[in-house]
């Protein structure tokens, strides 16, 4: 038995974002070299893999595998010959676990082309589809081909210089690296650590200034200002110079910090300066940022939106790590 698509003799495409607003949504080449292919997806359309083999190729069966969240029961594949249009060949169900899945399709098909549909899908957690096209399975080269073709990218894994398709191997076989487990629950990590943090404070500093019409009318001025200074046009340079805007941000992110406390577990018995308080090995240390944030003791009248707590002096005046929003030290947010 042998695998299609073993020795990379196919062209592969991939919906799995599928917002094509790629000017606003930028990291366009995620997977593969496809502008279809995007960070974010929001579009409510099936997402699809579809395979362009180099020749006609008899295929029996197909094996899948879910990596994330997913849902889409209600699939199809779809098949082509050399210049024929896809038909659909059939139906299948898969279950949304992580496991390897195998289909076997009613009777083998010759195709060139070939259309996984995932009907009523959504890849919020980014899942990551490896495929086979039955004869055999070479899920090992599925996977570093995915792998190969995300580092060949400038995309966010990138990030992590230790991941190369070896590496990533070496790491499933107990060796450093980082694994497709690893890889995953890192992409979980910027969905969720990027995208609820920041929506969760514009709709919070939005809120605030709805009630407070004096400093919002103080943001719009500055605003004004400078979009003028930049001849209409929103840019970085110009957002940064917009301190009234961020002394709001800041404020917005004091009052209601989306990550409301950090947590560290101890590594080593440690003794708190001055006293004989010992935080012993082991025990979860638990840093409580939105106590810290309204203590009337370093933000007097906490409850109070006031983004004068943020000018320079204001700031100085206080110990630097009462404020904590993105947390702190070598785990600080990359978002900071
Ligand atoms: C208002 C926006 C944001 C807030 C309040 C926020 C808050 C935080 C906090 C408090 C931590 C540290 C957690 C800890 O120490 O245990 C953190 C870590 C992290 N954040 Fe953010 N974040 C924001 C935006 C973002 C964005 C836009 C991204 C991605 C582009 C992001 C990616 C991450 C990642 C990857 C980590 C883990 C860093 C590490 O463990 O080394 N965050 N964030």
């Amino acid at each position: 038995m042998t695998s299609i698509l073993k020795d990379g003799a196919f062209n592969c495409r991939v919906s799995t974002v599928l917002n094509k607003d790629v000017k606003q949504f930028g990291k366009k080449h995620l997977f593969d070299d496809n502008d279809e292919t995007c960070w974010n997806s929001d579009q409510g359309l099936p997402q699809w893999i579809a395979l362009d083999l180099q020749k006609e190729e008899t295929v029996s069966a197909f094996h899948i595998q879910f990596q994330g969240g997913f849902v889409g029961h209600d699939c199809h594949l779809e098949a082509g010959l050399e210049n024929g249009s896809l038909e659909i060949i059939e139906q299948f169900y898969p279950e949304d676990i992580n496991s390897l899945q195998v289909f076997k399709l009613r009777k083998p098909i010759c195709a060139k082309h070939l259309r996984f549909v995932f009907n009523g899908s959504t890849d919020f957690f980014a899942p990551r589809f490896i495929y086979c096209a039955k004869h055999s399975l070479s899920l090992d080269y599925i996977l570093s081909h995915l792998i190969s073709v995300h580092t060949a990218k400038s995309d966010f894994l990138k990030l992590h210089q230790a991941v190369a398709p070896q590496n990533v191997f070496r790491a499933a076989g107990g060796k450093p690296g980082l694994s497709m487990d690893q890889i995953t629950a890192q992409v979980m990590v910027f969905f969720i650590g990027g995208f609820e943090t920041t929506s969760v404070t514009i709709s919070f500093c939005l809120y605030e200034l709805a009630k407070n019409v004096n400093i919002q009318k103080c943001v719009m001025t500055e605003i004004d200002r400078i979009l003028e200074e930049y001849g209409g046009e929103i840019t970085y340079d110009g957002v940064k110079e917009m301190k009234f805007l961020d002394q709001v941000v800041s404020e917005t992110l004091r009052k209601y910090p989306p990550v409301a406390f950090l947590s560290r577990k101890c590594t080593k018995d440690y003794t708190i300066p001055d006293t004989d308080l010992v935080v012993e090995k082991g025990i979860q240390v638990v840093i409580p940022v939105l106590g810290l944030h309204r203590d009337p003791k370093y933000f007097p009248d906490p409850e109070k939106f006031d983004p004068e707590r943020f000018n320079d002096e204001a700031k100085r005046s206080r110990p630097h790590y009462v404020y904590l929003p993105f947390g702190e030290g070598q785990r600080i947010c990359i978002g900071a």
